[in-house]
């Protein structure tokens, strides 16, 4: 089913002439909803994985060229072996459980963040899912995995300094659009809205350089309640919002 079979209302609560050409999610609370449910942190993870589907699924349905989730932050190594490695095999199961899914509803996957840093099962599980969906153009869905916007920045920073240093690129051609060019999300829009679930209102090292001039969003439900209508509501927040870019 379509979104605007699934929620009816789909056009009233978002209005479809004004989509945000790309929307980011922080997907945060899974841990806080799961020992809601007296239940481990483990449950909260598989329960938000499962919220992927309707999400990617209506993004797709709605129009939205490009939609951004943060699944594992270069920060979240800092947690128990175990639950990292539950998050890594959780993304591996998703990548092949949902791959035929995906390609049906024209849906492109792409990864930001350090691949080469992520165990081998795992990047073979991304580079599984990258090349089945290549050729889809519908949705653009950008896992950030292992992701660290301050690392990427660095990392293009000093990849534009190797040029200079070699006498390749002039310093003078370092523009934004150039700069933006060495990031992950090179080809991709700007970040138009950033969600960011469970109440919790900062960016933790999200794509610092894309969303300088992003929309923020911050809703109250755990990740796992997010639903669509929950993202129809986003967006249809963000289309109140008065958007300037400076100008007047
Ligand atoms: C978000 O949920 C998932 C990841 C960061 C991978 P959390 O695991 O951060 O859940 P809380 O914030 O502890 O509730
Ligand atoms: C941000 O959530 C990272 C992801 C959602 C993947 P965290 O739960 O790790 O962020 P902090 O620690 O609360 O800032
Ligand atoms: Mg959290």
């Amino acid at each position: 089913l379509s979104i605007f079979e699934k929620v009816p209302e789909a056009g009233s609560l978002a209005d479809l002439s004004t989509l945000p050409r790309h929307v980011g999610i922080i997907m945060d609370g899974n841990g806080r909803w799961a020992k809601s449910r007296g239940m481990p942190r483990a449950y909260g993870h598989r329960a938000g994985v499962e919220r992927l589907h309707d999400i990617v699924k209506a993004t797709g349905d709605l129009g939205i060229e490009v939609l951004t989730v943060y699944a594992f932050s270069t920060e979240n190594w800092k947690r128990p072996a175990a639950e990292v490695e539950g998050l890594m095999k959780l993304l591996i199961e998703f990548l092949y459980r949902e791959i035929d899914q995906l390609v049906e509803n024209g849906v492109r996957i792409v990864f930001s963040g350090d691949e080469a840093g992520v165990g081998e099962t795992v990047q073979k599980a991304m580079a599984y899912a990258k090349d089945r969906t290549k050729d889809n153009h519908r949705t653009t869905f950008n896992v950030a995995f292992n992701y660290g916007g301050r690392q990427e920045i660095l990392l293009a920073a000093k990849k534009l300094a190797a040029q200079a240093a070699a006498g390749t690129l002039c310093p003078e051609e370092i523009t934004a659009e150039r700069f933006a060019e060495e990031l992950d999300t090179a080809g991709l829009p700007d970040l138009d809205l950033v969600i960011r679930t469970s109440g919790e209102q900062r960016l933790s090292n999200f794509m610092l350089y894309q969303s300088a001039y992003a929309e923020f969003v911050f809703v109250k439900e755990h990740w796992p309640d997010f639903d669509e209508r929950a993202y129809l509501r986003a967006i249809g927040e963000f289309q109140r919002r008065g958007r300037r870019f400076g100008g007047l």
